[in-house]
């Protein structure tokens, strides 16, 4: 594999190449085989070329691949009822990443703030939380590194803590001009840090006070990863405007910002838009996932999946004197351990692990919805061996347990 690529030096990757993927295994262009725990981030929920998604996008590539959002199309139709009806809101703007499904929803809550009279709308958004890499989601963003580099950051954003609700008061009482508050109903890339059940609901009561909207960002957490179609759902809320991308085309990119209410009446023709947004072939590839989700019971079996995988490694690593937590809510699970682990990365690389590190010292799986018991044992166990296996690497000696 040549390292001497014509590309910009954005991503810390590391040296390996992939050509073709199955289920939980990705193959590289020597032919070594990966298990791969957090499937391209938290984007293949069905595993790796899935034989369905394959189908749906090869019969679609043949029939129509694009055709502007100048015209309708019966599969973005669709899709947007499915999507209506799995979440409970009113309508859909399509797009193709996680980052402009939510610059669709501050663009939303913006102007729902100029339709009230407010000069400067401005959306409470939370301390780590991450929404994007695009100007207004990484200013929403709330990880110092996103930001550094790209100032001047824009107006109307405030930041509260995760999980405080005096914060969100004090804000209220001093800036007369919120309109809506943003965040994750799970901090993915901010260290796996899970909204507890009472702060949401309390949000959606303060959100119902003022008149503000209540935007989730479920680009994560969506698509069935916490063992319902969205974590919301868990939680007997249901907010303004929540936005979706990663695993809703199983690898094929598309996102989606689903409003309801005053929310869904907020744009207007001219107001925004996309050139591929919900395409044909992004429609296929979604309504494939989403058929093989529900007809698999698969938001189900996140839910098995992920307790069996929590207690198991929970038995086997928490007791551990380097291991600070093991926590999360079907397949979207944290091992926090006491200090930075990023070097984890390569050495399970070595082993034939894919893993992935947040906030430095966070291990987060992500593996897909469709595990097999057996495919979930042994990812069970390899991250246990390498979380073992670097915790005496590094420290030069088998740690007592
Ligand atoms: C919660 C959340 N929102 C938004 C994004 C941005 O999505 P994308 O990379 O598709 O723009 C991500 C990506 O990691 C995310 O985790």
């Amino acid at each position: 594999m040549s390292i001497d690529q014509p590309l910009m030096n954005t991503y810390g990757r590391l040296p390996v190449a992939f050509e073709s993927g199955d289920g939980v295994w990705l193959y590289d262009t020597d032919g070594n085989k990966y298990f791969d725990t957090f499937c391209g981030i938290a984007v293949c929920g069905l595993g790796h070329s899935h034989p369905a998604i394959t189908k749906a996008l090869k019969d679609q590539a043949g029939r129509l691949v694009h055709c502007s959002n100048l015209y309708h199309t019966p599969l973005q139709s669709k899709l947007a009822q499915k999507l209506c009806s799995l979440s409970d809101m009113d309508n859909v703007f399509f797009s193709n990443s996680g980052a402009e499904a939510n610059e669709a929803a501050i663009k939303i809550a913006r102007k729902f703030g100029h339709d009230k009279g407010i000069q400067t709308p401005t959306i409470i958004v939370m301390e780590h939380s991450f929404h994007g890499r695009t100007m207004a989601t990484l200013t929403a963003t709330g990880n110092r590194k996103v930001h550094a580099g790209f100032e001047p950051l824009l107006n109307g954003f405030a930041r509260a803590p995760f999980n405080d609700l005096d914060a969100i008061k004090r804000i209220s009482e001093s800036n007369p001009e919120i309109v809506a508050i943003m965040l994750e109903p799970i901090q993915g890339e901010g260290g796996l840090t899970i909204a507890e059940e009472h702060y949401l609901k309390s949000l959606r009561e303060i959100c119902d006070q003022h008149g503000w909207l209540l935007i989730l960002d479920e680009v994560q957490t969506g698509n069935g990863r916490t063992g319902s179609y969205f974590a919301y759902q868990q939680l007997g809320i249901i907010p303004d405007v929540v936005t979706l991308a990663k695993g809703l085309g199983n690898g094929y990119p598309i996102g989606a910002c689903l409003a309801k209410g005053v929310a869904s009446n907020t744009l207007t023709p001219g107001s925004h838009g996309s050139t591929f947004g919900g395409n044909p072939l992004g429609c296929a590839a979604a309504l494939a996932t989403i058929e093989q989700i529900q007809s698999n019971n698969l938001c189900e079996r996140a839910s098995i999946l992920g307790a069996r995988i929590v207690s198991a490694l929970k038995d086997e690593l928490l007791s551990a004197s380097y291991v600070y937590d093991i926590r999360g809510s079907g397949l979207m699970i944290g091992i926090e351990l006491k200090e930075a682990c990023t070097e984890l990365v390569p050495l399970a690389k070595a082993k034939g692990l894919l893993l992935n590190v947040t906030s430095d010292n966070v291990i987060r799986l992500l593996p897909p919805l469709n595990m097999t018991d057996e495919e979930c044992d042994f990812l069970i166990d390899a991250v246990t061996q390498i979380i073992r296996l670097y915790a005496a690497d590094d420290r030069g000696k088998p740690r007592a347990e």
